[in-house]
């Protein structure tokens, strides 16, 4: 086969693998290779194409900047067009890049600007006179998908900019996913048994395709601003005018940016950069490189799909490869089983990498990841470790599939007991109760923050403790003494490490002050199902004791108003099902229906004495209607968690013990009273706050007199969204309710401070 031959067949063969895997990326945002393979057969193509002019060919990847945009989203052209970058991972070919342009420019004063290359999906947002028309994706860099709706459900995006912005100004930068809010997207997706994403980006990419911006806003996207095509009426010579002009008009760039006037400079701030990169809340992957002077862009021009005043230097990727050992299983609080790839130590990206996440057996099974391969591991989200991929041509002969449900041999392997797999759910399950690991981690939830915070009782002591049988219960700490506790190894038999007294008498002052804390704490921290922060505080505020939630008329009443409401639905005489019915069942059917009707408005005004309920605001008047503090999922489970063996035996041990933790001031009633300046107000908290916890927020609402409340409904006065908001804030959206960001709601209770009376609020 001729040279040239040899050349055209690979090169068909290049543009086949790329063109599929730019599919994979930009169409269904699920790549089966890293940047770094994608680039180099990328790059070789281009070689080749450039050794044998021949072969190049218009629609070759080569000569497109990037994916096509989907159908779906309306297609929008650019104003100026979004180009990319020409890449590189070589430090010699940023020193050619600097060389070059000073051949261009020759003797002229070069200032160049150093910026982190942020991670994400590139996007256009145009503004006209400070609103926003519209923000698209680059899509192939001419025209892209008109993503507004999406954009718009990041919070630090604004509709309008502020006074002294451009007339026209198309700011462009890239949409990300914040590490941390990656990591739970994952977590909460291996548990539904869903795909994983890969990386931070490709969550992002894949959540701006998402055609329901309701679905968008529930992802922690974030937006940073780096660059712009048009800008009119903007007085700006360099690149960084432009981005003070941009900032200025409120939009979010960069944190860290650097400038440089030598090579020397240029590549001292892109170390430092990837010294300090890992700190931010996004994922980078280099550094971006620009000329900082517009009338020097303009000297040095464009090659045909990239600028020659710019380019991007890309850091390695943090992966290594090395060798699986084993896979173990873990079990977790409620009994999941997750396996854990056992690696060969490796080091990487600042620290020694000996465990991995497998997520679940789903998961296993896609990557096909067996014992004694040898696997690709990556810092996703720069920090949990992951396995990326088999390097399958190193695979041992005779490495057998993993098989989760053979491995475990039907038997949690922490206790030996059952398992079993909830059909809807990819996650095995150990199903009893009394497995140790599950205790350790019981255990270590009481005594977490926000719960009865016993601070180093986590990890290795909660382990121990139960490993030596000192804790069979959580409540067990309870018994635990200065003395005792103080001889706590920690250690092997051979290599013992003891506890010690200091430590011991600080865990066990903690566990006497746990004695004190109010019934809300109590009540999160028993692990009670379906029980989050703020459901513990609505019971709490509800009841004045344990015994009191466990027997709760109140929840009773939640879940038979539930009950009544549904055979309520069923008696229709009008439902397909009762069609048929003769005069007589249909007469009987109205009485049932009268009877359920009674017995909802009975519930409904006990719930509405108690402040448990507040009327609906629902037009249908007439009706008894009530919106429930804590729905019928709830109470039911808290209803069962105390009628079972383990609920009424922590009940035993608390009376035991001599605790008993009391609820709020109210008897029944919503504290505060009419004098609150807050009264009659409803307040649903979502997201974090950066200043204080919810549980604070919380705390300072119902000072006020307001009420704080798990779920939105048109009850709901307001929504406090913090960072990271959950579904909650599309409620509020769907149902027109207030939101407040973190800031008003802090001048909201500045205001109110200390006010007596007059209730300012609407
Ligand atoms: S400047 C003419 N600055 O990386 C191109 N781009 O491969 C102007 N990116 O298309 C882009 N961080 O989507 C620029 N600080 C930064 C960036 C950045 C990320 C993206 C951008 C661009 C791609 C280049």
């Amino acid at each position: 086969m001729s040279e040239l031959h040899k050349a055209r067949e690979r090169a068909a063969w290049l543009r086949r693998e790329i063109e599929k895997h730019n599919r994979l990326y930009y169409e269904q945002a699920l790549p089966e290779i890293s940047d770094r393979e994608y680039d180099a057969l990328y790059r070789e193509l281009g070689d080749l194409e450039k050794a044998h002019t021949e072969l190049a060919a218009p629609d070759s990847p080569t000569q497109r900047v990037g994916g096509k945009p989907l159908e779906e989203f309306t297609q929008v052209a650019h104003r100026t067009p979004m180009l990319s970058l020409d890449n590189t991972y070589s430090e010699t070919e940023v020193a050619d890049f600097f060389r070059r342009i000073q051949k261009l420019m020759p003797g002229a004063e070069i200032e160049l600007v150093i910026e982190p290359k942020i991670d994400g999906v590139a996007v256009n947002l145009l503004y006209e006179d400070g609103a926003l028309r519209c923000a698209a994706t680059r899509g192939d860099g001419e025209t892209g998908d008109d993503v507004t709706q999406n954009v718009l459900t990041i919070r630090s995006v604004p509709r309008r900019l502020k006074h002294g912005h451009p007339r026209v100004l198309e700011a462009r930068g890239e949409v990300y996913m914040t590490k941390d809010g990656f990591r739970k997207l994952n977590e909460e997706r291996a548990a539904q048994g869903m795909p994983l994403f890969q990386n931070p980006r490709n969550s992002a990419a894949g959540s701006l395709k998402q055609l329901d911006p309701a679905a968008v806003a529930k992802r922690p996207l974030g937006l940073i601003f780096h660059s712009f095509g048009a800008i009119e009426n903007g007085d700006t010579a360099t690149h960084l005018d432009a981005l003070e002009l941009i900032r200025h008009s409120g939009l979010r760039t960069s944190d860290k940016i650097w400038t440089a006037r030598t090579l020397e400079e240029t590549l001292r701030a892109i170390h430092e950069l990837d010294k300090i990169r890992h700190d931010f809340d996004y994922e980078t992957d280099g550094a971006v490189i620009k000329v900082n002077s517009f009338a020097q862009r303009e000297q040095l021009g464009f090659t045909a799909k990239s600028p020659r005043w710019a380019m991007a230097y890309k850091y390695a990727p943090e992966q290594a490869e090395t060798t699986l050992r084993d896979i173990t299983i873990q079990v977790g609080r409620t009994g999941v089983l997750t396996p854990v790839a056992e690696l060969e130590p490796v080091f990487l990206a600042g620290s020694t990498i000996g465990r991995a996440t497998l997520h679940n057996e789903e998961e296993i099974r896609r990557k096909d990841i067996r014992v004694g391969d040898t696997v690709v591991i990556e810092k996703a989200g720069e920090v949990i470790p992951a396995v990326v991929r088999v390097v399958v041509e190193k695979r041992p002969p005779g490495a057998k599939e993993f098989d989760f449900a053979g491995h475990t041999g039907g038997k949690c392997p922490a206790c030996g007991g059952p398992v079993s797999r909830d059909p809807q759910f990819v996650a095995w399950r150990c199903e009893n109760l009394h497995c140790p690991a599950q205790k350790t981690r019981r255990l270590e939830f009481l005594a977490a923050r926000g719960a009865l915070d016993i601070e180093s009782l986590g990890g290795i002591v909660a382990d121990k403790l139960v490993e030596r049988g000192w804790v069979k219960e959580p409540l067990d700490l309870f018994d635990l003494t200065v003395e005792k506790l103080g001889t706590l190894n920690l250690g092997t038999d051979e290599e013992p490490r003891i506890f010690g007294e200091k430590n011991a008498t600080k865990v066990v002052d903690a566990i006497a002050r746990a004695r004190k804390l109010p019934l809300s704490r109590w009540l999160f921290a028993l692990a009670i199902p379906e029980v989050g922060e703020t459901t513990a505080f609505e019971l709490a505020d509800s009841h004045p004791t344990l015994d009191a939630v466990a027997h709760s008329a109140l929840l009773s009443d939640v879940v038979a108003l539930d009950r009544f409401k549904e055979e309520f639905q069923k008696a229709n005489p009008r439902a397909a099902e009762n069609r048929d019915c003769g005069e007589e069942e249909k007469e009987k059917l109205a009485q049932i229906r009268q009877a359920l009707k009674d017995k909802v408005a009975a519930a409904a005004r006990r719930l509405l004495d108690a402040g448990f309920a507040q009327p609906s605001r629902k037009k249908d008047a007439g009706e008894v209607d009530v919106v429930m503090t804590v729905g019928p999922v709830v109470a039911g489970s808290v209803l069962d968690y105390f009628a079972s063996e383990e609920g009424k035996n922590v009940l035993k041990r608390l009376h035991a013990l001599g605790i008993s933790p009391k609820g709020g001031s109210r008897g029944g009633k919503k504290s505060g009273g009419a004098g609150g300046v807050f009264a009659g107000k409803t307040f649903v908290l979502t997201g974090t706050l950066a200043g204080m916890t919810r549980t604070e927020a919380g705390g300072e609402i119902r000072a006020r007199g307001g009420s704080v409340t798990g779920s939105v409904s048109r009850n709901t006065d307001f929504v406090v969204a913090g960072e990271s908001p959950g579904s909650k804030l599309d409620q509020a959206h769907t149902l027109g309710v207030a939101v407040l960001d973190e800031r008003q709601f802090l001048e909201l209770l500045g205001t109110f401070n200390g006010l007596q009376g007059g209730n300012g609020l609407v």
